[in-house]
């Protein structure tokens, strides 16, 4: 695999979507190729499923039958865009992944063996490179979700109490903590300017890392392993 992936991870009114926005436009700027993508959905069959799961429809499943739609939602994507973009040697910037199921179902009550499960059996070896996780306290982030939404009604997951939303900030605080190679943490309380700079420097750091990493191998590995994006 010679693409770089990145996921985005946080709570409710962290940002993922302007930092997303922000980093693949520097990027792009700089002539690299960038896919940007979004779970649940980023495909017809998991955008149909995201109607599914944050209409609350599939809450009556109860919460392990809703971290298997999540799952069908992820392979799908996995398949269809993200590995297809990695192979491409293209840099793909995900809005949510494999840990908001650790998080959102683990502390809905799905079983961490299931959760294991799935995730083996969806994104197998393809784990982020890097993993940015936007931290937010629980009140500021919801009041900046509230404000961005308006008048429109807070999805399935967003609606729920504050304690839930506090208690999921310290589970990704953990299992960042947990994988300090893989994650960066980013202070989500600042200006999204001041975000932005920092998430820009970081990942231009890895890049270059990944660069002098795969020049070091020798071209005839960086040939086999087809087009990289750096
Ligand atoms: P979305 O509208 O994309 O919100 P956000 O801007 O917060 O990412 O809604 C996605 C919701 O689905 C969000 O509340 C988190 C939840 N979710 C899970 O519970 N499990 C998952 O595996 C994923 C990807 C998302």
């Amino acid at each position: 695999m010679t693409g770089f992936f990145i996921t985005f991870e946080g709570g409710e009114g962290s940002g993922k979507t302007t930092q997303i926005a922000r980093l693949a436009a520097s990027l792009r700027a700089r002539g690299l190729k960038v896919t940007t993508t979004r779970e649940p959905g980023g495909t017809p069959g998991a955008d149909a499923l995201r109607h599914v799961i944050l209409s609350g429809a599939a809450k009556a499943l109860g919460p392990d039958m809703e971290a298997i739609l999540f799952a069908a939602a992820r392979a799908d994507h996995v398949d269809t865009v993200i590995r297809p973009a990695l192979e491409g040697g293209q840099i793909v910037l995900c809005d949510r992944f494999h840990d908001s199921t650790r998080v959102y179902q683990g502390l809905g009550g799905s079983e961490t063996a299931l959760i294991e499960v799935l995730e083996a059996a969806t994104i197998g070896e393809l784990y982020p490179d890097v993993t940015i996780l936007l931290d937010i306290d629980a009140e500021t982030g919801l009041a900046r979700a509230a404000e961005r939404r308006g008048t429109a009604v807070a999805d399935r997951f967003e609606g729920e109490d504050i304690t839930l939303h506090a208690d999921r900030r310290r589970a990704f605080l953990s299992i960042a903590a947990a994988e300090p190679e893989r994650f960066i943490v980013v202070d989500a309380t600042r200006s999204a300017d001041e975000i932005a700079r920092e998430i820009r420097f970081i990942v231009e750091d890895r890049l270059e890392s990944r660069r002098l990493e795969t020049a070091g191998r020798g071209t005839a590995a960086s040939v086999a392993a087809g087009p990289s994006p750096l």
